[in-house]
């Protein structure tokens, strides 16, 4: 075929036409007229009939092209002749390949016969042109002497000869595509059937490259393909191993098509690949390790976004999970030591290191962390150089790692200069490694390295709520439900469960972690104390918590017990209603407590003047009611007077089956879908058991 015969064919000598230049040609030649030769004229163009396409003609000469011929004005012959230009640099001994184009224009009566011939070698031999459809000869000739093409009427009484176009070509060897290159395009070509016009060698010769594709050219090797964009093309199906022999690739561009299954781990092995996008498609599974370790390294580029079924956010961690399982009888046994021992004395050895001043050795705890223990090198490594800074509170700044599994991670470190000491930091440390519970973020990990101490988390990946409330997506008022419930049963646990309870003293929108699910979980248990009716020690001297949240009995009294956590989870409440926050700025010097702001707007019975606008319309009133009342009895001045956790759970979970069930009723009532219940477990099936079993009762 004629395309796939010009990426062999690299140079155009000479295209000859005998009439103007000529645009429309499919493979964009410039079709020139030869120089007027003395003795040569036009045919005339006498006939209406149209050129005819010719099974014949492969190299499709424009119409117009073929509508003009040219003949001697009283010769026999026709002598075309030609040689290389020396600025073509054509080497010793280049070959050319020519084409003849020839039609009859005129409904001639007599015979026009003649011989083709060239450098006296015939071609063709009495050759006639057929009326308005296109024949074409050609050949090749070598040599850098000069070239000549003959056309010699076969008898005086046969017409002139005539030739409509003529093209010459030089013949070039081309650097072909390194070979295993080409074979895996061809292979992505095939595979995905893609549409786009390529034919011949991916890179060679350079005018002719593949669209879509860079290659690199080096004088002393075939190209090589560098960079490759098969962006919104259509592709369907898994991700070709093909893409992996592309051992030069730099740049692949996947994006906006509909592959699907997982990330393959090949890609990671590409060894030059320094930009991946392989967002807006359909691929499902985690990102492979050897792909998250580059890209942490600052050698690639990965986007992965807007692939619905792909995890890696954290949402799948296999391994964090199968460690868990298999040190499980280990964690009982653990436990029960741990509490007889290490854990009755905790709050007293908090109490001894804080007086001596001493650094806290974390030696003394190790057995109280199942988790893994990093070095502050790993660190680095694990969040590329500390470079990514996704929260900042009380301990230090909080950067995202991701670990070889592929797992991401919030690593707290501590800073030098931080509010929270190594008491808090040992405190958090010591609550988290001994609570296990889906609605409480999980430590994976710590460090104790010399001056570094640091705290390694299951990553969150949609930030904590008081963000997400005040971000552009807001959430609507089922799913604030779903958080709030998993909130309580946080707090529930913390409470219940463990031994001696725990009082996180810092319960706040900020503190609740979202995952990609919304599944929301408790964190930052640096204030976190461990509580028992029989000790003494629930008098603190230091009240701690946050402005707005904090309990004001326990402010008063520093009379510390676990309403005060119902008190924070009441406000809690309240900014879930309202869209809020927990200090309400009414002008520049005034500023209201959201707790006496609501209270007075429902305690006229006027839900509307408080409730969040973002979720008025779309919720079941009695639902937002039922949560109001709750979070006012949970604000009661008197912790006595307030419900316990476990209350507060119940109250949710029957306001979250009223707005379901009403929910429910208006989509089927309206026919419209947007129910928000898509992502969500059924209400009636909803999960109170607890995950973490290991704590000591
Ligand atoms: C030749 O004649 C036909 C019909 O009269 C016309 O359509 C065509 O444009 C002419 N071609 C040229 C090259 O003049
Ligand atoms: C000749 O074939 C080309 C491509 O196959 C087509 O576009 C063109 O219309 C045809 N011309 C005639 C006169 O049939
Ligand atoms: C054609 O050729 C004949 C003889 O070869 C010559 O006499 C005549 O002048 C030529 N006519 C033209 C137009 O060149
Ligand atoms: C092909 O490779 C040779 C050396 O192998 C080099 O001299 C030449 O320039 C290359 N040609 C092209 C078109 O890249
Ligand atoms: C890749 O192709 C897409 C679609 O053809 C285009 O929008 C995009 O700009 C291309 N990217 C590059 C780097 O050329
Ligand atoms: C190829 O190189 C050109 C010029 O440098 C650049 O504009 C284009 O985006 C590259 N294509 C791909 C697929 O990277
Ligand atoms: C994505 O893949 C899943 C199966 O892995 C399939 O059920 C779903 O229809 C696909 N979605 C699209 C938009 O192709
Ligand atoms: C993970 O989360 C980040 C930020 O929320 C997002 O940009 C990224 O696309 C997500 N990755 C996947 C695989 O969903």
């Amino acid at each position: 075929m004629f395309p796939s015969l010009l990426h062999y064919l690299e140079v155009i000598l000479l295209n000859v036409l005998f009439n103007s230049r000529f645009p429309d040609d499919p493979y964009d030649r410039m079709w020139q007229r030869y120089e007027n030769v003395d003795g040569w004229t036009d045919v005339p163009n006498k006939s209406n009939g149209e050129i005819k396409n010719s099974t014949n003609d492969n190299y499709d000469a424009p119409s117009a092209v073929m509508r003009s011929a040219s003949t001697p004005v009283n010769d026999s012959r026709m002598d075309l002749s030609w040689s290389s230009d020396s600025s073509m640099n054509v080497g010793v001994d280049p070959k050319f390949f020519l084409v003849l184009y020839f039609a009859e224009l005129e409904a001639v009566q007599e015979l026009r016969q003649f011989d083709v011939s060239v450098d006296n070698n015939p071609l063709a031999s009495a050759f006639s042109p057929k009326f308005l459809l296109p024949t074409v000869l050609s050949g090749i000739v070598q040599g850098s002497n000069e070239h000549s093409v003959s056309l010699v009427a076969t008898s005086n009484l046969a017409l002139q000869p005539l030739i409509n176009a003529m093209e010459i070509y030089m013949v070039r060897p081309v650097n072909e595509s390194n070979s295993l290159d080409a074979n895996a395009m061809m292979t992505i070509q095939e595979k995905f059937s893609v549409k786009k016009n390529w034919v011949g060698d991916p890179c060679a010769p350079i005018s002719f490259a593949w669209n879509g594709l860079n290659c690199s050219y080096t004088t002393n090797s075939p190209p090589r393909i560098t960079a490759l964009n098969m962006s919104s093309s259509g592709l369907v199906g898994e991700i070709d191993a093909s893409f992996g022999q592309l051992t030069l690739l730099q740049h692949l561009d996947l994006s906006h098509n509909s592959l699907s299954g997982s990330i393959p781990v090949f890609l990671g092995q590409v060894p030059a690949l320094q930009f991946l996008d392989l967002s807006s498609n359909n691929l499902s599974g985690s990102i492979p390790w050897s792909l998250l370790e580059k890209t942490q390294r600052g050698l690639l580029t990965l986007r992965v976004d807007n692939n619905p079924g792909l995890c890696g956010n954290n949402t799948c961690n296999p391994i964090q999970k199968k460690r868990r399982n298999k040190t499980k009888l280990l964690q009982i046994v653990i436990s029960v030591i741990v509490a007889v021992s290490l854990l009755v004395l905790a709050v007293f050895l908090f109490v001894i290191w804080d007086r001596r001043k001493k650094r806290p050795d974390l030696a003394h705890s190790t057995n109280t962390f199942e988790n893994r223990r990093f070095t502050y090198k790993e660190l680095k490594h694990i969040t590329n150089n500390f470079n990514s800074v996704i929260g900042r509170g009380g301990f230090g700044l909080v950067y995202v790692g991701c670990l070889e599994n592929g797992a991401l991670v919030a690593v707290k470190m501590r800073s030098e200069t931080s509010s929270q000491g190594n008491t808090e930091f040992l405190a958090e440390a010591q609550h988290l490694a001994r609570v296990h519970h889906k609605n409480l973020v999980s430590l994976i990990g710590y460090c104790k390295d010399k001056k570094h101490l640091s705290l390694v988390y299951e990553y969150m990946d949609e930030g904590n709520l008081e963000d997400r409330l005040r971000g552009q997506e807001s959430l609507n008022w089922l799913q604030r439900l779903k958080i709030a419930l998993d909130s309580a049963h946080g707090l529930e646990y913390l409470h219940k469960s463990c031994s001696p309870p725990l009082i996180h003293r810092d319960v706040k929108t900020g503190n609740i972690l979202l995952t990609t699910n919304l599944q929301a979980k408790l964190s930052d248990f640096g204030l976190t104390r461990a509580f028992s009716s029989e000790m003494v020690t629930h008098m603190t001297t230091r009240p701690a918590g946050t402005l707005g949240y904090l309990d004001p009995e326990y402010y008063a009294t520093s009379h510390l017990s676990e309403k005060s956590d119902v008190y924070s989870f009441g406000v809690v409440l309240l900014v879930l209603i309202t869209g809020q926050r927990a200090i309400i700025t009414i002008s520049d010097t005034e500023r209201n407590n959201i707790t006496i702001w609501a209270r007075h707007g429902l305690s006229e019975g006027d839900i509307d003047s408080v409730i969040d606008p973002r979720i008025r319309g779309d919720c079941d009133i009695n639902s937002v009611w039922k949560v109001a009342e709750l979070a006012l009895q949970c604000t009661q001045h008197t912790g006595r007077d307030r419900p316990t956790m476990t209350e507060v759970a119940e109250g949710i979970s029957e306001s979250l089956q009223l707005e379901t069930s009403s929910r429910s009723m208006r989509c089927s009532s309206s026919g419209t879908g947007g129910s928000a219940l898509a992502d969500g477990e059924p209400v009636g099936a909803l999960e109170t058991e607890l995950i973490g079993e290991t704590s000591a009762r």
